[in-house]
């Protein structure tokens, strides 16, 4: 599987901040808030993925995270010229993703769970149709939400709904098999201009081979699209951090689990950033072993 993470867009949210810097770019506590997504395929096992972003910007993210080398996996970089849309991502990586299935995460969207690597693993595995991922959440006209029926199938997806039908938002993470890029070639801009991600998933709902997995209470998906959210993404990670101890989203210590890159090799990563508590906990976790 493939993987594609979306940081375009103008972050128009977040005015003025985004004026001079991408949002994708911004700290969520201790790292860019690019890690976070970029853990969550990471952790789903996924090492081959591309990162749009705007022209202007691709050089930051270049930057800051190269081909990916160092982490053990392969970074490739996509311009997205204007915000065409969640769904336009398909056909600006469609070489990238060329026969195989692709996972799509949202630059901004903020993944904590127990064992949800896991589970990402075991979903990514032969995806048939699409996977999608809903969450309860108090404010549903904020997102696009998807409507069970009784028996807890998938029936309908709807865009910021005015009156929702339910609570249960669909995230920035989704699955999908290779069927995905001719689906997207399909798509007619909405009434805002834009390829909606909801119309592409309609599309698999209407096949019936559309899967919802709900994620429970005890998870936590935050999205940092504005001051609040990116203000309370940060004090959630740092809470987190000061009462257990670990850094959610470390990149370097999630390579080295995951086997990409051996322990000394996380440890040099670390003692590069030494000057930082982030990098010194880089170091202790891969003595510790
Ligand atoms: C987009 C999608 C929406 C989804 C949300 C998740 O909304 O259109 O369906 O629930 O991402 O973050 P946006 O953040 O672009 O308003």
């Amino acid at each position: 599987m493939k993987g594609v993470i979306l940081a375009g867009g103008n972050g128009t949210r977040l005015h003025p901040i985004t004026l001079g810097i991408s949002k994708q770019l911004l700290p969520v506590y201790d790292k860019p808030m690019i890690y976070y997504p970029l853990s969550v395929l990471m952790l789903a096992g996924i090492t081959e993925i591309e990162i749009i972003t705007t022209p202007q910007e691709q050089e930051a993210f270049r930057r800051l995270l190269g081909d990916g080398s160092w982490l053990g996996i392969s970074l490739t970089y996509a311009e997205q010229e204007k915000p065409r849309g969640l769904a336009d991502a398909f056909l600006v990586s469609a070489d990238h993703i060329g026969d195989d299935s692709v996972a799509l995460v949202l630059g901004d969207n903020i993944f904590h769970g127990y064992e949800f690597g896991p589970m990402l693993q075991r979903l990514s595995q032969n995806v048939q149709g699409c996977v999608l991922f809903g969450y309860p959440v108090r404010d549903p006209e904020r997102y696009g939400i998807g409507v069970l029926d009784r028996n807890g199938e998938l029936v309908a997806i709807e865009e910021k709904p005015e009156r929702p039908r339910s609570n249960l938002a669909i995230t920035g993470l989704y699955l999908y098999d290779n069927k995905v890029v001719e689906f997207a070639r399909r798509l007619q801009p909405s009434e805002r201009g834009e390829l909606e991600i909801t119309d592409l998933n309609r599309i698999y709902v209407e096949r019936g081979e559309a899967t919802l997995v709900p994620l429970g209470r005890g998870f936590v998906w935050l999205d940092a699209g504005t001051h609040d959210a990116l203000m309370e993404a940060g004090n959630y990670v740092q809470i987190l951090e000061h009462r257990q101890g670990v850094r959610i989203a470390c990149l370097e210590e999630i390579a080295w689990r995951m086997g990409y890159i051996d322990r000394e090799t996380c440890y040099r990563l670390g003692s590069r950033l030494a000057n930082s508590a982030y990098g010194r906990y880089i170091m202790e976790v891969a003595e510790a072993g």
